[in-house]
């Protein structure tokens, strides 16, 4: 037996203020129509001012610990996934350690823009097969609102805000059958970096910082390298699509979630899509995805899951989990 990953616990929280496209549509130059119609969106949560990166990835390990039967004392490590955190240091990580009250351990933030929940958990995975951290919380939690140009249609209509979690524990496992982490596969290509950015940050105080995307060119590139970190993820752990009982996606566009469905053969009853409701989260909606499944008892434990995401970098991976 090799030590591995469990998923103890997962969880989400999501903003209470709903923005409906209808909404937008009072205000810039589009339709309820159009975006429905390129993007699958249906409406988005804002983040109000007290929910910030860190109060919302606090809210969504509170839930992923509770899942878990866990409490702060179980906790040793804290790796949020971000690109919005509510200051350039302390991170996030030390915010959410304060406001759980976790009193042990480490926790740092990892910056991957939407793959950043993959990357943050290939890092957990690997910090508890190698026996530095017992239980972990890995999370996905943006405010894609505070960076939004809200002048520019082709972005402002596609993302929301909120935050998901998951809670790891060490467990012991062999094989695809056992639970945990299979594996995780990790892919960046930074001479794409022009096709979706943050034009500034913390450093260039004259630029605070917009999101800048060419969705036809981060398109073109999202389905294939979807489909060879999925393939990859699979042949990895020696299983084929039809061992798959979910595929929880990154959360941009509708068409890019069924094409790579399309490609691995699955039905579209076996893709967990929030899309419609919560737009594109970035790092946070694999893991309010997953938690949305497993808590309306869709995921249920045992089940074969597959994770992906494409963002910003470009970065993009895959993870395969047995609940
Ligand atoms: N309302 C109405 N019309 C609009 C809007 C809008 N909100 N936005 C753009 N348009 C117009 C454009 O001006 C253009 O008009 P024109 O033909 O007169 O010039 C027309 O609609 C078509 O615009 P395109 O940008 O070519 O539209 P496209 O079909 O490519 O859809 C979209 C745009 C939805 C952004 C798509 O390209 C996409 O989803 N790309 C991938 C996004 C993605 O996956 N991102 C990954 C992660 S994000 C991250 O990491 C932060």
């Amino acid at each position: 037996m090799q030590t591995r990953s469990i998923l103890a616990g997962v969880g989400g929280y999501l903003p209470e203020r709903v923005m409906t496209n209808a909404e937008f549509a009072g205000r810039i130059e589009t339709s309820d129509e159009w975006i429905r119609e390129r993007t699958g969106i249906g409406q988005r949560h804002f983040a109000s001012e007290h929910e910030t990166c860190a109060y919302m990835g606090a809210e969504a390990s509170r839930a992923a610990l509770r899942a878990a039967g866990a409490g702060p004392d179980d906790v040793d490590a804290i790796i949020p996934a971000t690109a919005t955190p509510d200051q350039a240091f302390p991170s996030t990580a030390l915010h959410v350690q304060a406001a759980l009250g976790v009193t042990r351990g480490f926790g740092f933030d990892v910056s991957a823009a939407c793959a950043g929940f993959i990357y943050a958990l290939s890092v957990a995975d690997a910090m508890i097969r190698t026996g530095q951290a017992t239980g972990v919380l890995v999370i996905g939690s943006e405010v894609y609102s505070r960076i939004l140009n809200w002048q520019d249609r082709t972005t402002c209509v596609l993302f929301g805000d909120g935050a998901g979690a998951v809670f790891l524990t060490a467990g012991a496992g062999e094989g695809s059958g056992d639970r945990g982490v299979l594996s995780t596969h990790l892919r960046a290509q930074g001479d794409l970096a022009n096709i979706l950015y943050v034009d500034g940050a913390v450093g260039r105080p004259d630029r605070p910082g917009h999101l800048v995307m060419h969705g036809r060119e981060v398109f073109r590139h999202a389905v294939g390298k979807l489909a060879e970190a999925v393939e990859l993820a699979l042949s990895a752990n020696g299983l084929s699509p039809a061992d798959v009982d979910w595929l929880v996606p990154h959360q941009a566009n509708l068409r890019i979630i069924d094409a790579v469905g399309r490609k691995l053969g699955l039905p579209k009853e076996r893709v967990v899509v929030t899309v419609d409701r919560h737009a594109n989260t970035s790092a946070a909606s694999v893991p309010l995805a997953l938690a949305e499944a497993t808590r309306d008892g869709r995921i249920r434990r045992g089940d074969l899951v597959l994770l992906e995401a494409l963002g910003g970098g470009l970065t993009w991976g895959s993870a395969l989990v047995r609940m």
